[in-house]
């Protein structure tokens, strides 16, 4: 018996449209799911809407509805745009639920009862005319580095800084404007550092000893926050708020980060209910019998994999053996844009084309690592006509077509020619189950169209269509060649494209669902075909540039104004570079904490020093400095310095030069260098 598999994708926030960016996870862990589910696990997709916290509050407030009302009609909206976009799921619950309360209610008792719980004092922004406490996204202001007006609470969007919200000037309420005032409130606070030992232990891979498989980056940057010192983390908001109230403290709330992961469990509790399965096998389970999976993107790796993996330790829950990140989603090279038309939203893609194409650009382009993947629209037409119909649809169709139209409709053996490509397709075929457990869909895909690629060839080379009247024996088994790779590639790419594959069980009338297993062997001789039905149709850019311009129309009102999120927590937030910058652009600078691994002089110069430095998550860079006279190298091993990372490589005499470490003073010698307490800062940290 396999072992029991329960994976989850983040929860959407119920308060506003499903877009593109949203899809490429749900799609990646949908495709995974289906992947396991094809390989004979079980495994199943636990989900829901995120409900609750401010942003629903007043969006639904300025609505005129209550927040009850509004999350109903983006559970609606959603499900109707997974279900078009064939995301199967097992269960899609919502975190505003009795199931969800319960088990909020328990974990926050079983902390409190073990000492996981503290209350503290602090002063926040308090809007008198709203009569609120304003989460940081939720205060507006003049950035107090470079001064643009019109930024949130927490950082700036022109400068990049990071800041707290009592630093802005001019600082008003985001929803009516008025100046807030600061204010006293008592709030809850789980004090992280408890769980160092075990969070260590938690994230180390499962060759050191530990439980937990994710990438050595995402693993490297999170250790990273793990060795900075973990802070308390505050779980409780001030009415009003829409939430679950933390029981036996009146008045406060379960923040909604609090209760939104465990909205996993809470699914999964009604699944087991509704469907006669046993919850505790889930999240009462030992890691070894139940593997817990979660997709997510890099902005909520530290809810995932600090707070979360602590807060069901501390309460006896299974704790995740897997969190899998995936990178963003840009539109034709940026990020999406609104005003550019590049802001898509699920329905407003489905209106043009089917799922499918989507489908499989996603997974042509998704890997295991966590990079940033861009979907191109001229890349994208080309990939789906390049792919699934000159090479995956084509071979079906003409070899069925063909068997169907000229040959009486039935199958033969293949010619013994045709043994090295089947052996080809089988080895393929074997690998590809490992591929998808990695979520490395691009080399499924790429397999998958190898196969095609390789068959098609065959078939062009062979021109049963020539050999009908002289051979029509010898055409049959050429065609059959042809089908007998359709119904492999099939196979091969079911997790992404299920409903391909019934099609293809369907034409060829295939007693069982194609597997990962049973399509390796040919259809018997003498097995009759259905007719061929389309399995994919050529696209063109200009239905692309359609979605574009609906995007803009689509976008022109109520949803035009962005819904700002839950605050993400500044302090652990993933290193990403701003902007590249010209070398004489210094402003947006982006300065980073680096630590010197290696520094000498450059043979050949007398004012150069060659450095490599560290700067953590992003990575190691070269960097020469014409500062040789100010220092002597040895004395800056090991150092924490400070870099400018976004400035653009420059090629030098000696090699090429990947930033610029800050010094201060008039000229070399006689320079001094900022240097930052080891204890104090991480490479890669922004500084601001
Ligand atoms: O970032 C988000 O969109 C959140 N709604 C994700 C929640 S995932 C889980 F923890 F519930
Ligand atoms: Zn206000």
């Amino acid at each position: 018996m396999s072992k029991r598999v329960l994976v989850t994708a983040a929860l959407p926030y119920a308060n506003g449209a499903i877009h593109l960016g949203h899809l490429l996870e749900f799609i990646q862990t949908d495709v995974y799911v289906r992947a396991r589910k094809l390989a004979g696990d079980d495994c199943v997709f636990m989900w829901a809407d995120d409900t609750h916290g401010t942003p629903i509050q007043t969006r639904a407030r300025r609505e005129g509805i209550e927040p009850e009302a509004l999350i109903a009609r983006a559970y609606d909206e959603h499900r109707r745009d997974f279900d078009e976009f064939q995301i199967g799921y097992d269960i899609f619950y919502t975190t505003h639920s009795e199931e969800n309360r319960k088990h909020a209610g328990a974990i926050f008792a079983a902390m409190e009862a073990r000492g996981d719980i503290r209350t503290r004092s602090i002063a926040q922004l308090y809007c008198p005319h709203d009569q609120m406490f304003l989460p940081d996204r939720f205060v507006k202001g003049t950035c107090p580095k470079c001064k643009s007006p019109d930024q949130y609470g927490d950082n700036c969007e022109v400068c990049g800084s990071t800041y707290a919200p009592t630093d802005l000037g001019q600082p008003h309420c985001s929803i009516c404007g008025t100046e807030p005032v600061l204010r006293d409130s008592e709030h809850l606070f789980v004090p992280l550092s408890r769980h160092e030992e075990f969070l260590r232990q938690w994230l180390r891979s499962p060759a050191d000893g530990g439980t937990t498989i994710m990438q050595d980056s995402v693993r490297n940057y999170v250790m990273s926050w793990v060795d900075g010192g973990l802070r308390d983390w505050d779980i409780s908001r001030d009415a009003p708020y829409f939430g679950f109230p933390i029981p036996g403290h009146p008045g406060k709330y379960f923040y909604v980060w609090f209760d939104a992961p465990i909205g996993y469990i809470a699914a999964t509790d009604k699944w087991c209910a509704d469907n006669g399965h046993d919850f505790d096998a889930y999240w009462k389970a030992d890691p070894s019998d139940t593997e817990i999976v979660h997709v997510i993107g890099k902005d909520i790796v530290y809810f995932h994999c600090l707070f979360w993996p602590a807060m069901l330790h501390a309460a006896g829950y299974t704790t995740p053996s897997r969190v899998h990140v995936h990178g963003w989603l840009t539109v034709n090279g940026e990020k999406m844009s609104k005003s550019r038309g590049t802001f898509v939203l699920a329905r407003t893609y489905l209106d043009h084309l089917p799922a499918d194409y989507l489908r499989y650009y996603y997974a042509a382009k998704l890997g295991s690592h966590q990079e940033d993947i861009d979907l191109n629209f001229e890349d994208f037409v080309n990939r789906v006509n390049a792919d699934l119909v000159n090479k995956a649809a084509n071979l079906a169709s003409r070899s069925v077509k063909f068997v169907r139209g000229k040959l009486g409709g039935t199958v033969s053996d293949l010619l013994p020619d045709a043994a090295p490509l089947v052996e080809r397709a089988r080895a393929r075929l074997a690998e590809v189950e490992g591929h998808y457990r990695e979520f490395d869909t691009a080399r499924a895909m790429r397999s998958a169209m190898e196969v095609a690629e390789d068959f098609n060839l065959y078939l062009t080379e062979g021109a049963p269509w020539k050999l009908a009247k002289a051979d029509p024996e010898r055409a049959r088994a050429i065609c059959s060649a042809g089908i007998y790779a359709s119904q492999v590639v099939a196979a091969m790419i079911k997790p992404v494209l299920p409903h391909w594959a019934e099609r293809v069980e369907s034409f060829l009338r295939l007693s069982e669902p194609l597997t990962f297993a049973n399509a390796g062997d040919p259809l018997p001789a003498g097995h009759e075909l259905a007719d061929y039905e389309t399995l994919a149709e050529r696209i063109k850019l200009e239905t692309t540039e359609a979605i574009i311009e609906a995007s803009k129309e689509s976008l022109g009102g109520a949803q035009a104004e962005a819904e700002p999120g839950e605050a993400a927590d500044a302090d652990y937030e993933v290193p990403e570079l701003a902007g590249e910058i010209a070398f004489d652009q210094f402003e947006p600078i982006d300065l980073r904490v680096a630590k010197v691994l290696a520094c000498e002089g450059v043979e050949g110069s007398k004012k150069l020093l060659r450095f490599t430095v560290d700067l953590g998550p992003l990575g190691q860079r070269t960097i020469f400095s014409g500062i040789k006279r100010s220092f002597e190298p040895e004395s800056l091993l090991g150092k924490h310095v400070i870099v400018v990372a976004n400035l653009a490589p420059r090629t030098m005499k000696f090699g090429v030069s990947e930033g610029m470490i800050l010094v201060a003073g008039d000229d070399d010698p006689g320079l001094t260098m900022p240097l930052l307490d080891p204890k104090t800062s991480r490479p890669g940290e922004r500084i601001t």
